[in-house]
C-alpha cells in the first residue's frame, strides 16, 4: 500500500487518481487546501494533519505501507516571503515528523515533491540538475532543506528517495473530473481562463519589463498528468531499488511568455482577454525553463502534452469545475 500525504490536492489528487490503477492507496490530507471530492474513491481517505504524530502512527500501525509520496506543502512563493513560520512550520518541521515516524515503522521509500524555486534565479538557459540550488524565498529554502535531510538520511538510516522539481504544473484530467481549484487562485492559466469566463475584469501582466523577448516572464509549463505519469514511473524505480537516491526536473523543456500564454489561451478558447499591463510581482525569476533529459535518459519519461493541451484541459474542468 502507498501512503499519499496530500493527496486531495491538485497535484496529489492527479497522482491519486493514476495510482489507484495498479496500487492500494491511502490518502492523508487535512484538507486546508486539499478538496475530499478529489480524492478518487477508490483510495482509503484519512483526514488528518501531516504533522500529527499519532495519525502518522496510527497509520503506519494499521496499514502495510511499503512507501511514501509527499505532496503536502504550502507552495505560494509571496506567501512564504510574509509568512516563513507557516512554511517551515509545515514543510518542513511537518516533514521531518513524517520522516521520523517512517524511520521508526522501517518505512524506507520516499517520493518527495520539489520544486524550480530552489534554483533561484539560475543564469542557465536550460536548468538541469546539476545547475547551482540557491533560493531566494523561505519557499524554495524550505523545499531544499529537506531535499538535504532526505540526502543525510539516505547516509544514516538508508532511507531510499527520489526527488522530482516541478516547473509550473497546470492543466487537468482529461475527463474534467478533477482539476485546478486554489482559494485565491494566483496561477497564471487559472487567472486567464477565468477571465475569458467573465469571472475577472482583466489580467494583470506582472511586468513587461524584463529581458526576454516580448518583456515578460518565461515559465515551463507542464501538464498534471505528466508529472502524474513521472511520479509512477519514479515510484516504480524506487520500490524495483533501481534508484535510490535521486533528483529529477520535471518540466516540457519549452519556455513561454506571459503574453504567449495569454494568446494561446485566447487561441484555444475562441475569447478574447482583457489584459493590464501591471509591476512585477516580487520574486519573480525572468525566465525558468527545465532540462528534463536526465529522467528521460534513465526512466523513461518525457512530458506528452503541450501548451495547447494543458490549456484546453483546464478549460473542460474550468466549464464544469466541480469543487
Ligand atoms: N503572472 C502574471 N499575472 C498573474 C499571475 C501570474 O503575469 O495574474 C505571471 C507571473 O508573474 C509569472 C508567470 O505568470 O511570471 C507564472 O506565474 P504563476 O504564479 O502561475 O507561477 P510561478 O512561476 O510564480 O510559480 C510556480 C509554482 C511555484 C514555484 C515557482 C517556481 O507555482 O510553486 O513556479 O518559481 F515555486
Amino acid at each position: 500500500m502507498i501512503l499519499v500525504v496530500g493527496g486531495a490536492g491538485y497535484i496529489g489528487s492527479h497522482l491519486v487518481k493514476e495510482l489507484v490503477e495498479n496500487e492500494e492507496v491511502i490518502v492523508l490530507d487535512n484538507l486546508s487546501t486539499g478538496h475530499r471530492e478529489a480524492v478518487d474513491s477508490r483510495a482509503i481517505f484519512v483526514e488528518g494533519d501531516l504533522g500529527n504524530e499519532e495519525v502518522l502512527q496510527m497509520i503506519f500501525k494499521s496499514y502495510p505501507i511499503k512507501a511514501v509520496m509527499h505532496f503536502a506543502a504550502y507552495s505560494l512563493v509571496g506567501e512564504s516571503v510574509i509568512d516563513p513560520l507557516k512554511y517551515y512550520e509545515n514543510n518542513v518541521a511537518s516533514t521531518l515528523r513524517l520522516l521520523k515516524v517512517m524511520m521508526n515503522n522501517h518505512v524506507k521509500n520516499f517520493i518527495f515533491s520539489s520544486t524550480a524555486a530552489v534554483y533561484g534565479i539560475p543564469a542557465a538557459e536550460m536548468i538541469d540538475e546539476k545547475t547551482e540550488t540557491s533560493p531566494i524565498n523561505p519557499y524554495g529554502h524550505s523545499k531544499l532543506a529537506i531535499e538535504q535531510i532526505l540526502a543525510d538520511f539516505k547516509a544514516a538510516y538508508e532511507l531510499h528517495y527520489v526527488i522530482l522539481r516541478y516547473f509550473n504544473a497546470a492543466g487537468a484530467h482529461e475527463s474534467a473530473q478533477i482539476g485546478e481549484s486554489h482559494n485565491p487562485e494566483t496561477h497564471l492559466i487559472p487567472i486567464i481562463l477565468q477571465q475569458l469566463a467573465g469571472h475577472r475584469d482583466k489580467v494583470s501582466v506582472f511586468g513587461s519589463d524584463y529581458e526576454t523577448p516580448d518583456g515578460t516572464c518565461i515559465r515551463d509549463y507542464i501538464h498534471v498528468n505528466d508529472l502524474a505519469c513521472a511520479h509512477i514511473l519514479a515510484l516504480k524505480a524506487l520500490l524495483s531499488k533501481e534508484k535510490s537516491a535521486e533528483v529529477y526536473n520535471l518540466g516540457n523543456g519549452h519556455g513561454f511568455s506571459v503574453k504567449e500564454v495569454i494568446e494561446t489561451c485566447e487561441k484555444v478558447t475562441g475569447l478574447k482577454a482583457t489584459v493590464e499591463m501591471a509591476d512585477r510581482r516580487a520574486g519573480d525569476p525572468a525566465r525558468l525553463v527545465a532540462s528534463s533529459q536526465k529522467i528521460f535518459s534513465e526512466l523513461g519519461w518525457k512530458a506528452e502534452r503541450n501548451l495547447e493541451q494543458i490549456i484546453s484541459d483546464a478549460w473542460k474542468w474550468h466549464q464544469t469545475q466541480l469543487y
